[in-house]
């Protein structure tokens, strides 16, 4: 590993086996990044029991799935670094540490806190809970989350919830990552990253810890079997690890044009899910979107082409799948390897963090 090269440093939650949506979102770029840098990927297990630590039975069965579908999709243990969050004890103790200096202020007020906050709240009391005005005005979602904030927090919210950010700070700044490939609605918590290092940096009078910089790819719209956003709560996701068959199903169920009833009914591909796909799988998806426009493909041919055009990687993708979850010695041993150079990466800076904190060591 060229100790030259700039760091990268990225998690995702354990959400299990993933879908085409986490890998165009994300997964592709990270496999991308590993030539150019010095790659930090983990499952961020502790910022999974942030907001389910009560329904967190499969944490370790979907951080496995997870861990299968990055190698599966060739992530590679020898270029870059792959590891299990808790298995880094020093993520835990630089958490402890930066805690002391992080205001809550700006945790209390973090977008993101809000929302979750938000999606507790509705989970929680499923719509059942009504909350009105004065004159008996029924409140808007914002407001009723304000009455929440005052009434609930302190209830609803756990210590671990308020310091994700903290938490994903650490993650970050542990590693001394240069850049974090994260999507769009991450970038807050990157700011709080660059806050905490900045703050810290100020407290204690030295460039201890690097400001990190998001780095935001371009990411192609995949949307899900039905056109909704691709997610597994609407069970409209075409999954990695899903075999040709049912992708081939799958892909003969998407939602298309419904005013393009016959093959030579002019459609419009705008809208269309398979249009989508094609757009991403297609080299000359301006062709498929001129065939539609002038009736002259009819949309199952169009999902036959586009099938074709996945077939590859899909049948490259279970064939890995398939070697990586029958062997999953290989697997553990690929975390185990990663956590160890994880924690040496950390050490020194978690030293210097100690030392500049004066605790004795
Ligand atoms: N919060 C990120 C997410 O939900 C996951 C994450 C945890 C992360 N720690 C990180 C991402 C550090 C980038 C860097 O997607
Ligand atoms: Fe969609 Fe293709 Fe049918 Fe047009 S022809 S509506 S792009 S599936």
């Amino acid at each position: 590993m060229g100790s030259s090269k700039e760091i990268i440093v990225s998690g995702m939650r354990p959400t299990g086996r993933l879908h085409l949506g986490n890998y165009f979102g994300a997964l592709k770029n990270w496999v991308d990044l590993q030539d150019k840098y010095r790659c930090y990927y983990f499952v961020a297990d502790l910022h999974a029991l942030t907001t389910a630590y009560d329904r967190a039975d499969a944490i370790a069965q979907n951080s496995r799935d997870m861990v299968i579908d990055w190698l599966s999709a060739g992530l590679d243990a020898s270029k870059c670094t792959i590891f299990v969050q808790s298995h880094v004890p020093e993520v835990a103790e630089l958490n402890t540490l930066l805690g002391m200096i992080t205001p809550l202020g700006g945790l209390l007020r973090a977008p993101t806190f809000k929302e979750q906050l938000e999606e507790i709240f509705e989970k929680k009391y499923a719509g059942q809970m009504d909350i009105r005005d004065e004159q008996g005005i029924p409140q808007t979602h914002a407001e009723k989350i304000c009455k929440l904030a005052q009434q609930q927090l302190l209830e609803l919210a756990d210590f671990g919830f308020l310091g994700y950010p903290v938490l994903m700070a650490t993650d970050i700044l542990l590693q001394s990552g240069d850049y974090v490939p994260v999507g769009q609605d991450q970038v807050v918590h990157i700011e709080i990253a660059r806050d905490i290092a900045r703050r810290f940096n100020d407290v204690y009078k030295e460039n201890a810890l690097k400001e990190p910089k998001p780095l935001l790819t371009k990411i192609p719209k995949v949307p899900g079997l039905d056109n909704r956003k691709m997610s597994k709560s609407y069970g409209n996701t075409i999954e990695l690890g899903d075999d040709v068959e049912s992708v081939q199903k799958k892909v003969m169920s998407m939602f298309t044009d419904p005013n393009k009833k016959r093959a030579t009914d002019p459609g419009n591909p705008e809208g269309c899910t398979v249009y989508a796909f094609h757009k991403i799988y297609n080299q000359n998806a301006a062709a498929v979107e001129a065939a539609c426009k002038a009736g002259e493909t009819g949309c199952v041919a169009c999902k036959k082409q586009l099938f074709e055009l996945m077939r590859p990687e899909i049948e490259k993708f279970s064939a890995a799948r398939k070697v990586y979850a029958g062997d999953i010695a290989q697997v553990e041993k690929i975390l185990k390897t990663g956590a160890q150079a994880a924690r040496e990466n950390a050490q020194p800076l978690l030293k210097k963090v100690k030392t500049l904190m004066k605790l004795l060591q």
